[in-house]
């Protein structure tokens, strides 16, 4: 009876009886009124990513931004959550900045990193938001303000596109590529335009998986400071790596110039969402009213669980095991390419992250091959969503870390005979 009431199909009258209801005649929806209202969306925000898609279960999703359930550190995540609801925590708020166990562990983290003779931060610069997309657009009203230039990397984040057009800064585009950006292309674009920031990801970057060198990580920092400007450094992959350990430029700075975002999404749990901003000084104290303003604090029950997480001991253990299983699936996934589908170019194999960056044949449609991929059961990203200008070439994204590795293969051939036809 219940259900039949949930679908609306009886009704019950108290001390009455319980009825069918009366047929309720359809009535077709007309929301026509609110596009006159609202008028044509000013930018891309009104669409979701092709990232953001739910895929059929039967299908080869290889276009979502997370690793898959089976990755992530499930144990340490329930336990967690069990012990963060038994305590006060789970009916109290958290203060604006965050727990400062949490805060301290971020800062903590960096402070390792840190060389002899640069300040580390400390707990008090680390500021706990929910996923480090939110901290994306503080960071962009925040530090840059409408109207204002932000340097970005292309291709870059579509995320990060998206929160930059939505606080209505104007980006200026720069190359990068295996290495990075050309630290002379960082120069003149902040000395042409008098930006104040530049947005990038210096480690396994997505969509590429490249990480800089080390010398242009030391010239950009050098720039940045010259010019009296701010890196907006994204660590989205810190626990992603694979070849290479993650060399956050942060741990360089002691003067204010990076404002350092570091996430646990896709490595604690993405339900958890929980990310950190370094930043000092005044650029700190705005970025905090921004996010007291938007969501007045981060939920402590999430917190003290993602704390919990991290502090275990099989944190560390988790961590080296999900390194190989990010390496083998990458690996997989990269020779089934290069078997079924060896007229696409893989410039950078990326060094961690999840995704592999596809460069299709010359002349390839990309919008008519993903179509064509869909149609036969594998969804890959289309490369424009990551550009901030026109796309560089005909590039997709593909992730190892979410679909089953077993049909990589299979995935690769429908690729494959897609660009066979032409
Ligand atoms: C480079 C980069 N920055 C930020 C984010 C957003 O991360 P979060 O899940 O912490 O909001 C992502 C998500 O994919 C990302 O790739």
């Amino acid at each position: 009876m219940r259900q039949l009431a949930a679908l609306g199909l009886v009704e019950s009258r108290p001390g009455v009886g319980t009825f069918v209801r009366a047929a309720r005649t359809a009535r077709p929806v007309d929301y026509g009124w609110q596009t006159a209202a609202l008028g044509a969306p000013p930018n891309r925000t009104a669409a979701l990513s092709s990232t953001q898609r739910t895929a059929a279960p039967d299908v080869i999703g290889l276009h979502s931004g997370y690793p898959a359930v089976d990755l992530l550190p499930e144990r340490l995540v329930r336990q967690a959550l069990a012990r963060a609801a038994r305590t006060e925590i789970a009916l109290t708020r958290s203060p604006a900045a965050g727990l400062p166990a949490l805060q301290a562990w971020f800062a903590g983290e960096l402070a390792e990193a840190a060389p002899a003779g640069v300040t580390p931060a400390t707990g008090r610069d680390a500021l706990i938001i929910s996923g480090s997309q939110s901290g994306l657009s503080s960071i962009f009203r925040a530090v840059v303000g409408p109207g204002q230039p932000l340097l970005i990397e292309s291709p870059t984040y579509w995320g990060a596109l998206l929160a930059a057009e939505q606080a209505g800064v104007v980006l200026v585009p720069i190359p990068t590529g295996p290495q990075g950006p050309d630290p002379d292309d960082v120069e003149r674009a902040f000395a042409q335009t008098g930006a104040r920031a530049f947005y990038a990801q210096p480690t396994f970057a997505n969509p590429t998986g490249a990480q800089w060198a080390a010398e242009t990580s030391r010239a950009v920092l050098d720039t940045v400071r010259r010019h009296g400007a701010f890196l907006i450094e994204d660590d989205w992959a810190h626990d992603l790596a694979i070849d290479a350990e993650p060399r956050p430029i942060a741990a360089l700075d002691d003067d204010g110039h990076v404002v350092y975002l570091r996430s646990l999404t896709k490595s604690v749990s993405p339900a958890l969402r929980v990310a950190a901003v370094i930043a000092r000084g005044p650029a700190r104290e705005r970025i905090l009213a921004d996010r007291a303003a938007e969501s007045m604090y981060v939920s402590g029950l999430l917190q003290a669980a993602a704390l919990d997480v991290v502090t275990q001991p099989g944190w560390r253990t988790h961590l080296r095991g999900f390194r190989e299983q990010l390496r083998a699936r990458r690996d997989l996934l990269l020779s089934a390419l290069a078997a079924q589908a060896p007229e696409c170019v893989v410039e950078t194999v990326p060094a961690g992250g999840l995704n592999v960056w596809l460069r299709l044949p010359e002349g390839a449609e990309v919008s008519h091959v993903v179509r064509e991929c869909e149609l036969r059961g594998v969804i890959l990203a289309p490369g424009a969503e990551w550009f901030p200008a026109e796309p560089a070439g005909p590039y997709v994204r593909l992730n190892y870390a979410s679909a089953d590795p077993a049909r990589f293969a299979e995935a690769a051939g429908i690729l494959g005979s897609v660009l066979a036809e032409g």
